[in-house]
């Protein structure tokens, strides 16, 4: 069972925690801070955290930015997990909070649903593939509660379309008495507040005659206290340290698909020269044959070992291909596994886990290539259904 303290314990948010864990097994609340005390709540709530008896595994915190000085200087006395949920923070608090987390575990997120965090993988791809010419604008729609505008989201989502551009954008805050056109490196960043909307956001990649807006919107605040006690969960064993949506995808999203290509030859040549495998690449498109998992290394005496698998059904026209007295190896009726997650670019050892269970198998892995997100490997086909089995059961999918 873990013991959770609520911050903010008689706001919105906290309220949607406290209703999803009546009768829970796994989470207890303890205690809960606030400085508005409610009467409607069956475990303590604090104005002053000097007053509080009960201890606490994690604290979750969604109250308010001006919390966070008691808050962390709580935390860290009482040596308690923490996780902050809160946003409208400023960079001196951001700051404050780095530094407490050298001495507790803190879990820091502006956005605690998954979808938003592929959102924000969707946004980083649209930026490399659309490139800089396309002006970027992101539209936050809120209730009309909200403190904080631009939301922290707004924020976080601005930053990783910068983490992948050359030349960074600068957050335009609206355009209120802007009497200037549109800058080239301006990112527009708008709120809209209204209603009872949970959060929406729209990242628009406008180019000359189009527009690509991708969108995420929150149909219930319980994605986000899921996200929340999924966190306090995480933090469980951690050591101090700071960490955010990215260790939770990297620890439950690092594998989410298994598949297989079939039918897949695999060709070395373990000597050839760089002219040679150029002259070889050049039939190759030629005939219109797609090659794929290619490799190449520079051996001693600066030939190089290549090796690229490609469908059955080419090899013969490829074999045709090589240069009578090439040496070379070719093994078809291979299958090509592909183990796909979103969390990979976020957890090491990825490749270590789904090699040893290859291995384990006693399968012969002629090939390997990663990206960020994917392990190909290219194995003997006897051993795929139960590599696949194995693998899902492995991560649980
Ligand atoms: N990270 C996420 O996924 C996510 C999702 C939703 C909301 N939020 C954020 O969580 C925060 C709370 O949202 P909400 O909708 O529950 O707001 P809310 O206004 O309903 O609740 C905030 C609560 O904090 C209390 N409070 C105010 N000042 C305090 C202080 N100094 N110490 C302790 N408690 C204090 C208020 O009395 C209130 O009960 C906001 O910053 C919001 O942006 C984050």
């Amino acid at each position: 069972m873990i013991k959770i303290a609520l911050s903010g314990a008689a706001g919105r948010m906290c309220r949607t925690i406290y209703k999803s864990l009546i009768g829970s097994k796994n989470f207890e609340i303890v205690y809960g801070i606030d400085t508005f005390i409610p009467d409607d709540l069956p475990f303590p709530v604090y104005a002053n955290t000097k007053e509080i008896k009960e201890k606490a595994d994690v604290i979750i915190d969604f109250s308010r930015a001006n919390s966070l000085d008691e808050l962390l200087a709580f935390a860290v006395s009482s040596n308690t997990k923490l996780v902050i949920a809160t946003t409208g923070h400023t960079a001196e608090q951001i700051k404050k909070i780095e530094d407490a987390s050298t001495k507790i575990a803190i879990f820091k997120a502006s956005n605690m649903s998954l979808g938003v965090n592929l959102l924000s993988n969707l946004a980083k791809e649209a930026a490399k593939f659309l490139g800089e010419d396309y002006d970027v604008e992101i539209i936050e729609m809120h209730h009309n509660q909200k403190l904080d505008a631009p939301s922290g989201t707004a924020m976080t989502l601005a930053q990783d379309i910068n983490s992948v551009r050359d030349n960074p954008l600068v957050p335009q805050f609206g355009r209120h008495e802007t009497a200037h056109k549109r800058e080239k490196n301006e990112i527009g960043i708008h709120a809209v507040r209204g209603g009872s909307i949970v959060g929406k956001h729209d990242v628009m990649f406008i180019g000359k005659g189009e527009t690509v807006t991708l969108s995420h919107e929150s149909a219930s605040k319980e994605v986000f206290s899921e996200g929340a006690l999924r966190a306090a969960m995480y933090l469980m064993d951690k050591d101090n340290g700071l960490y955010d949506m990215h260790s939770i995808i990297g620890n439950f999203y690092a594998v989410t698909s298994v598949t297989a290509d079939k039918d897949i030859s695999f060709v070395e040549l373990p000597y050839v020269t760089a002219n040679d495998f150029l002259t070889l690449l050049q039939h190759i498109k030629d005939a219109n044959i797609s090659l794929d998992m290619i490799s190449q290394n520079v051996n001693p005496n600066g030939t190089l070992t290549i090796g690229f698998s490609l469908e059955d059904k080419d090899l013969p026209a490829v074999r045709n291909m090589i240069p009578n007295g090439t040496q070379y190896t070719a093994i078809s009726g291979c299958v090509k596994l592909n183990t796909e997650g979103a969390g990979m670019e976020h957890k090491s050892g990825v490749a270590l886990e789904v090699l040893s269970i290859l291995h384990n198998l006693g399968a012969t892995v002629y090939a390997i290539t990663t990206s960020e997100t994917k392990i190909s490997s290219c194995i003997n086909a006897e051993v795929l259904d139960s590599a696949v089995v194995e693998l899902k059961k492995y991560y649980g999918i």
